[in-house]
């Protein structure tokens, strides 16, 4: 067959496809703020470093200010870089900027569906119902603080079990923090060697991981691209998909022993609005939903604390004097023949400055998740039209000079005022600010403190290498600040 007719007309076809592609990330009217000049197809790619992500957009505002337009391939994102243009945007335009931007490597398993990745009247009701549903079973009251407190003891029996010898923490501490949003959202906690929940647990360190990598950033630029490339990135929607089956198998034995008079827990209350709905066709509650709620709630409860927390062993492990401190505090307000509890809390500012602290310095999402404007959005000088992606760039806002006298340095100080009481700022901002702060920030709060708490007040944390030795940089950074693993010992004291 002769093809040499067709080869020009097969190129025009090619060339006009990729100006579509272009021309769709460019599209609407308005006025974006100015940004490096983007290359055809690749927009800036090359401008960044998708292993460092929120160090290369944190670098080019040095060029370009901190309100300037990147494009992640075709399509071009609203940065906002520093404390100032964050709080300009999500605080004093809220409802502007409360929409989820686009977020690939999450979108193609949830679909839009559930609450972190859904938008408009969707996400007000499924997050209004989730808000008032776990405020029932004990969210921000005693009977959450109880099961922390339950758990904390558990971790503390795991910990005495190592008997002095090196381990990493990873899978004890997920396993603790993941079965207390699992009490809410399944009825019931599970065991530490439960063959099917490890496997999960592994399952959410390795896509957190994933998508905190250099893969993790790409798919998010090029979906389509690497959706037809090999690579460790199709081990996250491989992930996914177990974690699908897992909570869909869960909603199985749920609805054959449902009492809707007696609610057990988050999925039997879904459950039985479901059916209350089942008669209107716009009615959001149905079984995807139910997956995608359940998965949000799962996935955000378990792997951002526990990484928090697996910070803080590194972090109190490189400034013992740090740790002195708090066990003296613990000491001192709490003993030894008690349990912490939350209302301590207010009795010891500098444990509570340390955590504060330690959030700042980890910035766990660095860039948040990403948002969009809800309609066409004056802001500054400029006008976003509806839909514009916004990248709010948390980790400046935790590193501005502006508001935080030695950002650079982890120090207490930064919450703590001349006389040593807590003092807390508008520039911490790990849960993000606004209409979408994250739903579960009350819960992470309680669990960080608890936790740490109580394994201070029963341990201390031996390194297996000198103190100045210990690297905080991350392992990779992306989605999340993953810190690298690590051993150490944990002695009685
Ligand atoms: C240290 C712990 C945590 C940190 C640092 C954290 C941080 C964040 C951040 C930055 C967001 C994005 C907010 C935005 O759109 O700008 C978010 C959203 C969210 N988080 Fe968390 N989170 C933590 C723990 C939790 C927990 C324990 C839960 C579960 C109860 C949870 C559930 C969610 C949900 C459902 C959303 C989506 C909210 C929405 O789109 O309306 N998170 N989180």
């Amino acid at each position: 067959m002769d093809l040499s007719g067709a080869t020009p007309l097969l190129l025009m076809a090619a060339l006009f496809c990729l100006a579509l592609y272009w021309n769709g990330g460019k599209r609407k009217k308005g006025k974006l703020p100015p940004g490096p000049a983007p290359l055809p197809i690749f927009g800036n790619l090359f401008q960044l470093d998708p292993r460092e992500m929120h160090r290369s957009l944190e670098k080019l505002s040095k060029q370009y200010g901190p309100v300037y337009t990147i494009h992640l391939g075709s399509l071009p994102c609203v940065v906002l870089c520093g404390y100032l243009a964050v709080k300009e945007a999500l605080v004093d335009q809220a409802d502007d900027f409360s929409d989820r931007g686009d977020f690939p490597v999450f979108y193609r398993f949830t679909q839009g569906n559930g609450i972190a990745f859904s938008n408009g009247e969707k996400w007000k009701i499924l997050r209004r119902f989730a808000l008032h549903t776990l405020k029932n079973f004990g969210m921000g009251k005693s009977s959450i603080e109880a099961r922390i407190q339950e758990e904390a003891q558990c971790l503390v029996q795991e910990f005495q079990k190592t008997d002095g010898a090196p381990f990493n923490p990873i899978n004890l501490v997920c396993r603790a923090v993941s079965n207390v949003i699992c009490a809410v959202v399944f009825g019931n906690r599970f065991d530490y060697e439960d063959a099917d929940f490890l496997r999960l647990l592994d399952h959410f360190n390795e896509n957190f991981q994933i998508m905190s990598s250099f893969w993790g950033e790409l798919y998010n630029i090029f979906p389509h691209v690497m959706d037809l490339l090999p690579g460790p990135h199709h081990k996250i929607f491989q992930n996914f998909e177990k974690l699908r089956h897992f909570i869909t198998e869960r909603i199985r034995l749920h609805q054959k022993d449902l009492d809707p008079e007696a609610p057990r827990d988050f999925i039997d209350c879904f459950l039985i609005r479901m059916e209350e709905e089942k008669q209107d066709p716009l009615s959001y509650f149905n079984m995807e939903t139910l997956v995608m709620t359940t998965h949000n709630l799962f996935f955000g409860g378990t792997e951002t604390t526990s990484t928090t927390l697996r910070f803080s062993f590194l972090i109190l492990m490189k400034y013992p004097d740090v740790a002195v401190r708090v066990h003296q505090e613990i000491d001192g307000v709490i003993g030894t023949n008690r349990t912490p509890c939350l209302a301590d809390r207010k009795s010891m500012p500098y444990t509570d400055a340390v955590i504060y602290e330690i959030q700042r310095f980890i910035s766990i999402l660095p860039m948040g998740l990403p948002r969009a404007v809800t309609r066409d959005t004056p802001f500054k000088e400029f006008l976003l039209p509806k839909g514009t992606n916004v990248i709010p760039l948390l980790s400046s806002v935790h590193y501005d000079p502006t508001q935080f006298k030695d950002p650079m340095s982890f120090n207490p100080d930064h919450f703590l005022d001349e006389k040593s009481t807590f003092k807390n700022t508008d520039a911490f901002m790990p849960f993000a600010p606004g209409k979408r702060i994250c739903l579960g920030a009350g819960l992470a709060r309680m669990e960080i403190f608890l936790f740490l708490t109580t394994i201070l007040q029963h341990f201390s944390l031996q390194p297996l290498v000198a103190p100045a030795e210990i690297d905080l940089t991350p392992q990779c950074t992306g989605l999340g600040n993953v810190p690298r693993p690590f051993q150490f010992r944990v002695l009685p004291r």
